[in-house]
């Protein structure tokens, strides 16, 4: 059996087009433009290119987008005044802080001052407890994760009673896609580096979630015939026959597990432009809420 290739970049297009008609209607209706800073620290040059890539993004779909950008041994209090000069500015209504974040600077903190009406990433403690919670609901979801149950539902993934096995517990990733999972009624096992019989516990996932960071770890044998996987990993590895010497993987073994699989997506063109389609619906949805509350 050959898988069916989930196309990402399709339904990021969807999802983004979406957006442009809700941000034109808000705009003509209300008068309302909706605002996304994005706040960089230092010169981690991935950041740079994806903080480019959400602005870019933003233009596209009529979203006002700001960048701020502080150099790398920027202090902990100009961090946070930063932000707090951001909540309290009526034409920003979403606030990203790009991860990682300098060592020296405690992230949890640069979480928290984020107003919870301008979480677009999903970060804040309350918003990411709230995910964790049941009978709770997060004003904001983290935007891969989101991306990955959008995914799944565009697939029609049976979730209700399936085994899904997500591997990788990162704050980003990992536990909040974990959540969503649990909140669709699956079962869940979280697996990391010191889970035991790896292959076995992944064999019997019906929907796979892979957010590891290693490069084609996952193996066509460790999957169950007929699941649904979501690489979430982006790896460069080298690759001579590449112009520039090297090119983008997943943490799954695309050309084997492409064999076993019933569902996949490929890396790149997967889950990545669903990254930045669901901050997109997050920025909007921001800028409806602040019409609510005032
Ligand atoms: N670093 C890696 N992924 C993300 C993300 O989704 N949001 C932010 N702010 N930083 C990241």
């Amino acid at each position: 059996m050959t898988a069916k290739i989930i196309d990402g970049k399709l339904i990021a297009a969807k999802v983004r087009q979406e957006v442009k008609d809700k941000t034109a209607e808000l705009l003509a209706s209300k008068g309302v433009h909706p605002g996304l800073a994005a706040v960089l620290v230092g010169d981690n040059p991935a950041s740079h290119t994806y903080v480019k890539m959400k602005r870019k993004a933003c233009a596209e779909v009529g979203i006002e987008s700001f960048g701020f950008d502080l150099p790398q041994d920027a202090s902990q209090s100009q961090v946070e005044s930063l932000v707090q000069e951001l909540n309290a500015r009526p034409d920003i209504h979403g606030i990203l802080v790009q991860l990682p974040l300098p060592a020296h600077l405690d992230e949890e903190k640069v979480l928290a001052a984020v107003g919870l009406n301008k979480d677009v990433d999903g970060f804040h403690p309350l918003n990411a407890g709230r995910l964790a919670q049941k009978g709770r609901e997060p004003d904001f979801v983290p935007a891969t994760p989101a991306g990955v149950i959008r995914l799944l539902e565009e697939t029609g993934v049976q979730f209700s009673g399936a085994n899904a096995v997500v591997l990788g517990r990162s704050n980003i990733v990992g536990m909040p896609v974990a959540m969503l999972l649990v909140r669709n009624d699956c079962t869940v096992t979280i697996c990391h580096s010191r889970t035991k019989n790896l292959p076995e516990v992944i064999r019997g996932a019906d929907i796979l979630v892979a957010a590891v960071g290693r490069a084609q770890m996952v193996k066509g044998d460790w999957i169950k015939p007929g699941a649904v996987v979501i690489d979430v990993g982006t790896n460069r590895i080298n690759d001579s026959s590449a112009k520039d010497g090297s090119r983008l993987v997943g943490d799954v073994d695309f050309e084997s597990a492409v064999e076993v699989a019933g569902a996949i997506t490929p890396v790149p063109g997967g889950v990545g432009p669903m990254t930045i389609a669901m901050l997109l619906v997050n920025t909007l949805r921001a800028a409806e809420m602040s019409l609510k509350k005032g």
